[in-house]
């Protein structure tokens, strides 16, 4: 099982856009997928149409003990393949600015102890955190929980230092508590082809973060607003955008998927 977290510190420049869109693709080429709806505002639980649940994730972070996880997720309305354990709004009384340890690792207990069909089996391959927009105890907890981490940016003017703190706080985690921790990279989101700023951005990230910064950039396009407004994957609406758009995230998945291979080849036997 690989868990990736989508961050950003800023809101609104794509992380559940992204979170969406790789659940989409592992649904699409038949990758059992988990969605974390750790942003209070729950907009990947409504855009997955979850129907009512017992639990959300917020009783997960009082008290991460599988039933109540069980409680907490439900299947997706996209269709077999994609689950989510849901958002809610009080998910943000967990939000505290100074966490302690023990509060921050409980997310990663909740996932460690996900049951499969059968003791020795999982049941989800790859496990998706949709994270809040700002650094504290939620965006922690999916660091502390995570294997990679996507992170997110716009080509705008403070892009730059958008990434460089999402990208010190993917570092500060590794060294706190979470080795297995790795950036896979930097998506570029919404950009428009003719925009000379865009062009401009998108560059000084390059520059900066080098090989990091993925070549696939998601532009802007309506079919994604469209989509998630029909509670729909990306991958089952039928424009040339949003066909544009799914092959960017099947290559997101793949790069994902590969690194998670590379990781288990070069681990010794005895450690994996
Ligand atoms: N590439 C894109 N093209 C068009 N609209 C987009 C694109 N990416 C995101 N959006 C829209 O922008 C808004 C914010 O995106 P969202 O993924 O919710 O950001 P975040 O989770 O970082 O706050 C949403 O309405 C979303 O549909
Ligand atoms: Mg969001």
């Amino acid at each position: 099982m690989l868990v990736v977290a989508t961050l950003s510190l800023k809101g609104g420049v794509g992380k559940t856009t992204v979170a969406l869109g790789l659940a989409g693709a592992a649904q699409h080429h038949g990758v059992p997928a988990l969605v974390v709806d750790l942003d209070p505002q729950a907009n990947a639980t409504i855009a997955l149409d979850v129907g009512p649940t017992a639990a959300t994730v917020a009783d997960v972070l009082d008290d991460p003990r599988p039933s109540v996880v069980r409680r907490a997720i439900a299947p997706s309305g996209w269709g077999e393949g994609v689950d989510v354990l849901v958002g809610a709004e009080q998910t943000e009384r967990h939000n505290h600015p100074d966490p302690s340890g023990t509060q921050l690792t409980r997310l990663r207990r909740a996932l460690e102890r996900l049951e499969g069909p059968d003791e020795d089996s999982e049941p989800y391959r790859l496990v998706i955190i949709d994270c809040p927009p700002s650094l504290g105890q939620l965006t922690r907890s999916a660091l502390a929980a995570a294997d990679r981490a996507v992170l997110v940016t716009d080509p705008t003017m403070f892009a730059v230092s958008g990434v460089q703190r999402a990208f010190d706080a993917v570092q500060a985690e590794r060294a706190r508590g979470n080795p297995d921790l790795q950036p896979l990279g930097v998506l570029i989101n919404r950009v428009r082809p003719r925009n000379t700023e865009h062009a401009f951005r998108m560059e000084e990230l390059r520059e900066l973060f080098g090989p990091l910064v993925f070549t696939g950039v998601l532009p802007d396009r309506s079919a994604i607003q469209q989509a998630q407004g029909a509670c729909m994957p990306i991958q089952r609406w039928d424009t040339p955008g949003a066909r544009e758009v799914s092959a960017i995230f099947t290559g997101l998945l793949g790069r994902l998927l590969r690194s998670a291979r590379r990781a288990e080849v070069a681990a010794p036997p005895h450690t994996r």
